[in-house]
């Protein structure tokens, strides 16, 4: 497995690789791996065989990151993630720095943004303003270093998939786009990087995302419509009932257009993002 720094080198190697004929698959993430991204990197060889090329970027991106929000303490361990990367089959590892993502952003001489502009409107774009300019820039930016036929995102993050989604389309970038399956602990907690700040009774008091929407999707297994109002009632009981956690929104909506919606059906989308102390969570679910 090789690693590679320079997005100029990066390029260079995808573009041998093309003319050798080969498929390039790509996961990018922001490091700290855990077994949710391994099935990630085992989806992209799936999807480009033995003879393909399997490329994962491991990059924080300060752009997606509010003012105050976790960017510097983000966790980071470079050394563990290209241990994973190895033992997972990935052929290289991109790994570039801020100087190289953004030159010159500090004295102002970086200024070009892509923005999506419809599907970026709630939840985590409402929750979160400017999250989504960061993340569509710097997978645009990533695409163009990996040039990759095929790259996996993550189930957890629902609405950033699709907001990826629409952007490649839009903007005609050649790349398909496989959304995998969240992987969860035992207690169904969805595995993700920020598990590690939970501390003491927040661990428990954070399954309470999982036990939210299972309740949502029993609500609604009969198959007749339950009103959202009244189910977002029942739930906000569930996730007060947890002295850590506190609820940031929780949705139902609709999968393809991510519009709310006011009648809740098996097959409508629920998605909640909650604070556990200071740690914020996502989660989702198709009920
Ligand atoms: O999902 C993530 O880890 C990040 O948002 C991504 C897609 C790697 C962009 O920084």
């Amino acid at each position: 497995m090789q690693v590679v720094a320079q997005i100029a080198a990066m390029q260079r190697l995808a573009r041998k690789w093309q003319h050798a004929g080969l498929r390039i698959a790509f996961v990018p993430t922001m490091g700290f791996l855990h077994p949710g991204h391994v099935s990630l990197i085992l989806r992209a060889r799936r999807a480009v065989g033995v003879g393909g090329k399997v490329v994962v970027s491991i990059y924080v991106n300060p752009t997606q990151f509010g003012p105050k929000e976790d960017f510097t303490r983000y966790p980071r361990d470079l050394k563990g993630d290209l241990q994973m990367c190895r033992e997972a089959g990935a052929d290289t590892v991109f790994t570039p720095d801020d100087q190289a993502m953004y030159p010159g952003k500090g004295e102002g001489l970086y200024s070009t943004f892509v923005v999506e502009e419809k599907l970026t409107q709630s939840m985590e774009g409402a929750s979160r303003p400017s999250h989504f300019r960061g993340v569509t820039t710097v997978v645009a930016k990533l695409l163009h270093c990996v040039l990759p036929d095929v790259a996996v995102f993550g189930q957890k993050d629902f609405q950033q998939a699709a907001v990826i989604r629409r952007m490649t389309a839009d903007l005609n970038f050649p790349v398909k786009i496989i959304v995998a399956p969240t992987l969860r602990e035992p207690d169904g907690l969805a595995m993700s990087s920020r598990n590690k700040y939970l501390a003491g009774d927040q661990r428990r008091q954070a399954t309470v995302l999982w036990r939210s929407l299972q309740a949502a999707r029993a609500a609604v297994q009969g198959g007749s419509p339950v009103k959202a109002v009244r189910l977002l009632e029942q739930l906000k009981k569930l996730i007060a009932a947890e002295p850590e956690v506190r609820l940031d929104y929780l949705e139902f909506f609709n999968p393809d257009s991510l519009e709310p919606v006011s009648l809740v059906v098996p097959g409508t989308q629920a998605a909640l993002a909650v604070f556990v102390g200071s740690t914020r969570l996502i989660d989702n679910m198709r009920l």
